[in-house]
């Protein structure tokens, strides 16, 4: 099969596009013939700072197509079947193995696109506001990367919590794009100090829940944000630069840091209902995730890099 694949990390360019073997198919797998492919936060994070293993690693967390083939266990699927699945890694490439307990029927009136781009997006999104953020109706929230497709889905469930949303963007012409989805005030983190304006909305209380898809320095600021005993959601680092929280800061600021790691859950019946949820959402129009644009999977070099460099409104998918 053709794929793309790396041995070290780093930027785009250590990706290659060529021939590798297709993947084994296992007892409880589903064998998925890709037709789109999305490019996740993770991905991204994941070529820069976590070592490739195995060596030439496949990247690649989510891609729906069409079931090719299925092991002696599986149950739920059947060749011909429509599904989105996630993995550790592998879905870069014209093949993509996924155990059957991470993989999801696309209803019929679903776009297969917009099913590539759902599970990961809406469902990290739930689990940092609602699941172990405990967001309620007439909380602030605020959201550090709210224009990734991470962020849009949260501004859309936060909102349809009941919550006063408040999130950031790179410019204000996002930040106005990003007013459609449910986002009551933006911050525009290049020019505005996320603190002193959360601060300022807030009547100087600080926003109940932060949920952090930056990291990096930005960190600081959401702390600062934050009203004492506020919550904080440790989900992603798009920056590239994990943050880390000391004792006395805890302590000063009396916080709730918790983390989400929706991988980890994907498996379970909570997380398959809350997919199976997500689609009707998105099938009856109260969600929706804007795909920014499509690339070749041979183009996931350049594809890779407008993710990183040029600021993507929603997602981006590539097609083998
Ligand atoms: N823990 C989990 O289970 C889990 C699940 C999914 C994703 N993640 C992680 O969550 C993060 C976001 O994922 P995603 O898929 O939403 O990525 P994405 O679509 O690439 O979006 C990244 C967002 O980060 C923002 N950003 C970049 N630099 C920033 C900065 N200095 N300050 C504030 N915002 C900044 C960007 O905003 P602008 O374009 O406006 O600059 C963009 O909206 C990734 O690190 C990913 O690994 C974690």
């Amino acid at each position: 099969m053709k794929a793309v694949f790396y041995s070290e990390n780093g930027g785009p360019e250590v990706m290659q596009y060529g021939e590798r073997p297709d993947p084994t198919l296992q007892d409880d797998g589903v064998l998925i013939r890709s037709e789109a492919i999305s490019i996740e936060g993770g991905d991204l994070l994941n070529r820069l700072i976590s070592p490739p293993d195995p060596v030439p690693f496949i990247p690649g967390y989510q891609a729906a197509g069409i079931v090719e083939a299925v092991g002696p266990s599986i149950t739920l699927f059947q060749p011909g079947d429509r599904v989105v699945a996630f993995n550790w890694c592998g879905s870069h490439a014209e093949l993509f193995a996924a155990p059957e307990c991470f993989t999801y029927a696309i209803p019929e009136s679903l776009d297969i696109a917009l099913a590539s781009v759902a599970p990961i997006a809406f469902g990290t999104a739930y689990d940092a506001l609602i699941e172990y953020g405990n967001l309620q109706p007439g909380e602030f929230v605020l959201i550090q990367g709210a224009g990734g497709g991470v962020g849009l889905a949260a501004v859309q469930i936060a909102k349809a919590a009941g919550a006063t949303v408040i999130g950031t963007s790179s410019s204000n012409e996002r930040l106005e794009r990003i007013r459609s989805f449910g986002l009551d005030y933006g911050v525009n983190y290049r020019d505005e100090d996320i603190a002193e304006k959360c601060l300022s909305l807030t009547g100087g209380s600080g926003v109940d829940l932060a949920v952090d898809l930056a990291g990096g320095k930005g960190k600081e600021l959401l702390v600062k944000a934050l009203r004492p005993h506020g919550r904080y959601a440790a989900v992603g680092a798009a920056t590239g630069e994990i943050p880390s929280f000391s004792f006395f800061e805890l302590i000063g600021e009396m916080l709730h840091v918790f983390g989400v790691s929706l991988g980890q859950e994907m498996h379970t019946g909570r997380v398959r209902a809350l997919v199976a949820d997500i689609f009707a959402k998105l099938e009856d129009g109260s969600y929706r995730m804007p795909i920014d644009k499509t690339f070749a999977l041979s183009d996931a070099v350049a594809a890779h890099r407008h993710v990183a460099e040029s600021h993507p409104f929603g997602r981006v998918i590539m097609k083998p």
